[in-house]
Order: C-alpha cells, then sequence, then structure tokens
C-alpha cells in the first residue's frame, strides 16, 4: 500500500515537474526569438507580432494608441500573448472543453484574469473615446487643423462608428456589444497579418528572381525617393499583391475554420446532415493541383488577372468565403502592402532555412515552430 502511494505522488511529482518545464522553457523559447542572433547580426526573426506595430503618432481603428511597439512590457499585449497560449492549450485538451472541469482543474482562473485585463482595457478605451467624443475638446486625437472651421471632415475611427451606431428606433449598441467588436477587431486583425508577412519573406528570400520582380516593381513605382507610400502607389504594387496572395495560399494564416450546416447537404456524393459541423482546412483546399498545378511551387503569377479570373472562386479562402467571411481582408491587403513595400525598398532579403526546416504549428495562427531567419541587405542599387 505504501509502496503504491510513494510510486503515486513520484508519479506526480514528475508530471508537475515535466508540465512547468515544459511551460517554463515555451517562454524562455519565445523571449530568446525575439532577440538579435549573436555571431549572425543582420539575421533577425521578423514580425514577431503584429501588435508590436504601431502608428506613428497617427490614428489607430480604435483611435487609441497602444504603443505596443515600443511598450511591449504593456500589460495588454502581454496578457494578448498569454490568452493566446492559454485558448491553444485549451483547444488541445477535450477534457478542460467543460467550464466546470477547466476552472476547477485547469487554468480556468488564469483564462478569467487574462479575460479580465484584456476587458478592462477595452472598457477603458471605448469610455475614454465616449468621452472626449461628448466633449470635443478635450480629444487628443484632433490636429490643430481640426480646430479650424474650415477643415475638411475627419475621417472617423472605427470606435467612433461603433459608438455613433444606431438601430431603426434610434437604440445605440451596448457597452457589451461594442466591447466584443472591438475585441473582435483587435484579436482577428493583429496576428493574421504579421504571420502573413513572415511567410512571404520567407519565400521571397527563398525564390530570388520573384523577389528581383518585386524590387523592379517597387523602383519603378517609387524611382529613387525615400516618401512614404500613399494610396494610389498601393494600388500600382500588383506583383506584389501576387506574392501576397501566394503566400497566403502556401501558408494561409488561419489554418482551419468551422460552419455548422443548417440544411441536409449532399457533397461529393455524400449526404451530410443539418447540425454536422465542418472543419474548413485552407492549408489543404489551396493544394488542390486542379486549380492550382504543381502546388508547392511559389509562383505568385498565378494570381494576375489573366491566369485567376476563370478560377473557382472558392479555391482560395484565406479569408473564409459567404455571409461571415473576414471583415478586414481589403484592409490586410493594404496593411501588407504598406509594410512590406517599405521593408523591400531599402533591403534585399534572404531565407536562412529551408521550407521543410520551419516545421509548422497550427495554433490559432498558422507559424513556425522556431520563427523565422531573415538575413536583411541594404540595397544599394536600384534594378531600374
Ligand atoms: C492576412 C490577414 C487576415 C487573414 C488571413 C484573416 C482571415 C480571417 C478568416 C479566415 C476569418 C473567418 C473565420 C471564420 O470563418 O470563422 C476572419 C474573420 C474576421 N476577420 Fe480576418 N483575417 C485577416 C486580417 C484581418 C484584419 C486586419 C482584421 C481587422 C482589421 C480582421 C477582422 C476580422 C473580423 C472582425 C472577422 C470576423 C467576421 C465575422 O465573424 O463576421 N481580419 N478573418
Amino acid at each position: 500500500m505504501l509502496l503504491i502511494g510513494a510510486t503515486g505522488v513520484a508519479i506526480f511529482i514528475a508530471v508537475i515537474t515535466i508540465v512547468t518545464f515544459k511551460f517554463l522553457s515555451s517562454y524562455v523559447h519565445k523571449w530568446i526569438q525575439m532577440k538579435p542572433i549573436p555571431g549572425l547580426s543582420p539575421t533577425y526573426p521578423i514580425f514577431g507580432n503584429a501588435l508590436h506595430f504601431k502608428a506613428d503618432g497617427g490614428e489607430t481603428a480604435m483611435g487609441k494608441n497602444i504603443y505596443a511597439q515600443s511598450n511591449s512590457d504593456s500589460e495588454y499585449v502581454k496578457a494578448v500573448y498569454r490568452m493566446s497560449d492559454i485558448i491553444h492549450r485549451r483547444q488541445k485538451m477535450p477534457w478542460f472543453w467543460s467550464d466546470l472541469v477547466y476552472y476547477v482543474f485547469g487554468e480556468g482562473r488564469k483564462h478569467n484574469r487574462n479575460l479580465k485585463i484584456l476587458h478592462s482595457f477595452t472598457e477603458s478605451v471605448i469610455a475614454e473615446r465616449a468621452r472626449n467624443m461628448a466633449n470635443p475638446e478635450r480629444d487628443s486625437l484632433r490636429s490643430d487643423s481640426d480646430t479650424d472651421h474650415t477643415v475638411k471632415k475627419k475621417r472617423k475611427a472605427f470606435l467612433d462608428m461603433l459608438l455613433n451606431a444606431t438601430d431603426e428606433q434610434g437604440n445605440c449598441l451596448s457597452q457589451e456589444n461594442i466591447r466584443e467588436e472591438v475585441d473582435t477587431f483587435m484579436f482577428e486583425g493583429h496576428d493574421t497579418t504579421a504571420a502573413a508577412m513572415n511567410w512571404a519573406i520567407h519565400l521571397l528570400g527563398s525564390h530570388p528572381e520573384e523577389q528581383r520582380k518585386v524590387h523592379k516593381e517597387l523602383d519603378e513605382v517609387f524611382g529613387t525617393s525615400d516618401r512614404p507610400v500613399s494610396m494610389e502607389d498601393l494600388k500600382r504594387l500588383r506583383y506584389l499583391e501576387c506574392v501576397i496572395k501566394e503566400s497566403l495560399r502556401l501558408f494561409p494564416s488561419v489554418p482551419f475554420f468551422g460552419r455548422t450546416f443548417c440544411e441536409d447537404c449532399n457533397i461529393n456524393g455524400f449526404k451530410v446532415p443539418k447540425g454536422a459541423n465542418a472543419i474548413i482546412i485552407p492549408y489543404a483546399l489551396h493544394r488542390d493541383p486542379r486549380h492550382f498545378p504543381d502546388p508547392e511551387e511559389f509562383r505568385p503569377e498565378r494570381f494576375l488577372p489573366e491566369n485567376s479570373s476563370k478560377r473557382h472562386p472558392f479555391a482560395f479562402v484565406p479569408f473564409s468565403a459567404g455571409l461571415r467571411n473576414c471583415i478586414g481582408q481589403r484592409f490586410a491587403l493594404m496593411e501588407e502592402k504598406v509594410i512590406l513595400s517599405k521593408i523591400l525598398r531599402h533591403f534585399q532579403v534572404e531565407a536562412k532555412q529551408q521550407r521543410d526546416e520551419l516545421r509548422l504549428v497550427g495554433e490559432l495562427i498558422l507559424r513556425p515552430e522556431s520563427g523565422i531567419l531573415i538575413q536583411l541587405t541594404k540595397r544599394t542599387q536600384k534594378l531600374m
């Protein structure tokens, strides 16, 4: 009896030690990833997370700057990272899907603590914005010229629109409704684009000929000027757009999404009953050779209008499709174009890993297990 008891305790301690060690090593690992690599000085893991980008003193979608780039210590940013880890761990452990079990035996309390941090941050942003809207004099986002009565109309932040939205009876959205929308945008809108840019840079860094074409296009649009990118420029960066789409085809940032069937269906001869759940995996769908011959090849030309206009509309769905598709897809493409063009105007990129070394992890976002290493070389000569 005593022996069984002692063995039980030993196993319990061993399990706790292993779990703690794995947990700590995962954080240490992530921390190391974010540092320049000594001895290989121009090589950096890029785009840790798009929360680390900020509009330079400018406006943001929510009309509030979180200064995540300069303040990665921000409680909010840290809570977002922790929450992604927590949710992903829970997804993998079905025995914790019950709230009660999760709260008593799992990470339920930690989950709730983080959720509270996220919610109170969003709530404070919303409250501050509502106060400023009620009292325009205090609105820190209004520029000097805005106080001039002749100024052109200022574009509204997304949050302002939510605060002003009313239904036919004139009812405003509740505080909770607004917070849910803000949370969805903050969550859906940051890591997805960061991961997509990571992959695009890796692919360009492994395909010099395609990178040369991007550089040529950038030189045609910007010449030797260092001016910021404009909306007009974005429209002209057609090849870069093909690169972004081809990267999303090979490595869709959202690796899977789900739907519930509202009616009985017949799919390829299989009867699917109403109520069944379907998981759509764009990573697999995008490799269908009927729509993408030699699917593993990186060929941005596939997305030139002449090569894609006849393709089935659901053959390429990195942003999902139908009524609940990604609301931010146009914004995401623009954001990627702005950041990638900024990098590639100034640098040549070289991938320091082979694709099969990257080992994909399909967490909430499709990412390489140990980050992506890129060597940046300053471009001295333009191609034109
Ligand atoms: C490369 C970047 C992005 C990718 C690949 C992506 C992908 C997706 C996908 C696949 C969905 C649908 C999920 C589902 O069907 O269950 C989705 C939904 C959504 N995305 Fe994105 N997204 C990206 C960027 C963004 C950005 C930048 C924003 C906001 C600024 C955003 C906001 C949203 C929102 C609000 C939804 C929920 C829409 C709804 O449920 O009606 N996304 N996204």
